[in-house]
């Protein structure tokens, strides 16, 4: 009854310009590893859930992208949404779907975008997680040691008492808190962030939609009889454009009661923005971190470069600066404003 989604559908905007919507960081290799993201995230599931029970939910758009990356996969388990809604339909689409499929099934739901260094510390407590899931209506997530006040991730306070080895309470879920807050949760030093990786049982989470999304909730059970037939697709492009697009940390669990975290540690970091590529890639003496063979850097400190390309990037004096060359596109930007990459975007696209 173990079952895993992995997650496709973002477009990765703070990753711009490497990260397209018609090709987002997901697919892409950001770390030279030689495996893009998915893929990578897709191998560390496959060695304990059988590879049937994997789902990816993403874009229609990025389907023949995803069959290409993961040809192990059968088709019928990569499920398209029409338009982006965001994740929390995206976890109502599958719970729904395998609700009607087992309705005893326990659900991993991933992103695709992720680093795990220690895998097998991963596979434990992801399987300590669907154990306890198992037994208790509870919806897990685990919870990461955070290092700096970032603004782009969920904070989790949890009660004193484990209620299982290494399973506590949740106290108090907040979705991207503005930077005053994030300081203070940072220096309570009672704070986790929320690694984005949740596990329930597919009952136990449509519960959950049918309490504090009921919207929603109507919408997928109103056509449930028609998941896993060959009319699902048409139920979906109808449900869709009435669904709110929120993510599932907001929709759900910032409002759930029933909201357990295990604190853990398997090497995760969020491959959202340049400056975590930058913290998981080797630095010279300098601290600038390159990728791309034919990039000169002349005393300059602490940059972030990325330049694939067979054109030679010459970069000199340059303090803490994000430098990304692409085909089309050349981002020259402080690191410290990477959260404002998004926002550049925008802006480029309202422009044009
Ligand atoms: N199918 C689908 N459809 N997937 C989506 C959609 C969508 O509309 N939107 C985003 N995703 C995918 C992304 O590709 C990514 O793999 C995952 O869902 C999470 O979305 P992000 O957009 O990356 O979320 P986030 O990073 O801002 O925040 C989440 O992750 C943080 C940790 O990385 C939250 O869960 C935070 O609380 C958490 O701290
Ligand atoms: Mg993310």
């Amino acid at each position: 009854h173990h079952y895993v989604a992995i997650m496709a559908g973002g477009i990765g905007s703070r990753f711009w310009p490497s990260s397209r919507t018609g090709f987002p960081k997901q697919f892409l290799d950001i770390l030279n590893s030689g495996q893009s993201l998915i893929q990578w995230t897709f191998d560390r599931f496959a060695a304990f859930i059988p590879v049937e029970n994997i789902y990816i939910v993403t874009s229609e758009e990025y389907i023949d992208i995803t069959q290409k990356q993961l040809p192990q996969i059968n088709p019928e388990n990569i499920l398209a949404e029409p338009s982006r809604k965001n994740t929390a339909p995206c976890v109502a689409y599958i719970s729904f779907k395998l609700l009607q499929k087992d309705p005893e099934a326990s659900l991993i739901v991933a992103p695709s975008d992720h680093m795990v260094l220690d895998n097998e510390a991963f596979r434990k407590i992801t399987m300590q997680a669907l154990d306890f899931a198992g037994h208790i209506k509870s919806l897990v997530t685990l919870g990461i040691k955070p290092t700096h006040p970032n603004t782009g991730y969920g904070y989790i306070q949890h009660e004193p008492l484990a209620v299982a080895e290494g399973i506590y309470k949740v106290k108090t879920f907040t979705e991207k808190p503005n930077l005053e807050l994030a300081k203070t949760f940072l220096a309570s030093g009672d704070f986790l962030w929320n690694a984005g990786i949740f596990v329930w049982k597919v009952k136990t989470v449509v519960k959950a939609f049918e309490n504090h999304q009921p919207e929603m909730f109507e919408l997928f059970d109103g056509e449930k009889e028609n998941f896993n037939t060959p009319r699902e697709k048409e139920a979906i492009n109808r449900i869709y454009p009435l669904c709110t697009n929120v993510s599932i940390d907001f929709a759900i669990l910032e409002k759930a009661e029933n909201v357990y975290v295990i604190p853990s540690s398997f090497g995760w970091s969020d491959l959202g923005t340049w400056n975590s590529a930058y913290d998981n890639l080797e630095k010279d003496y300098l601290g600038n971190a390159v990728a791309g063979e034919n990039v000169v850097v002349i005393d300059a400190t602490k940059c972030m470069v990325s330049a694939p390309n067979e054109k030679l990037v010459v970069l000199q004096g340059m303090d803490d600066f994000i430098v990304v060359d692409t085909k089309d596109v050349l981002l020259i930007c402080k690191k410290e404003k990477e959260q404002q990459i998004k926002e550049y975007v925008a802006e480029v696209k309202r422009s044009k």
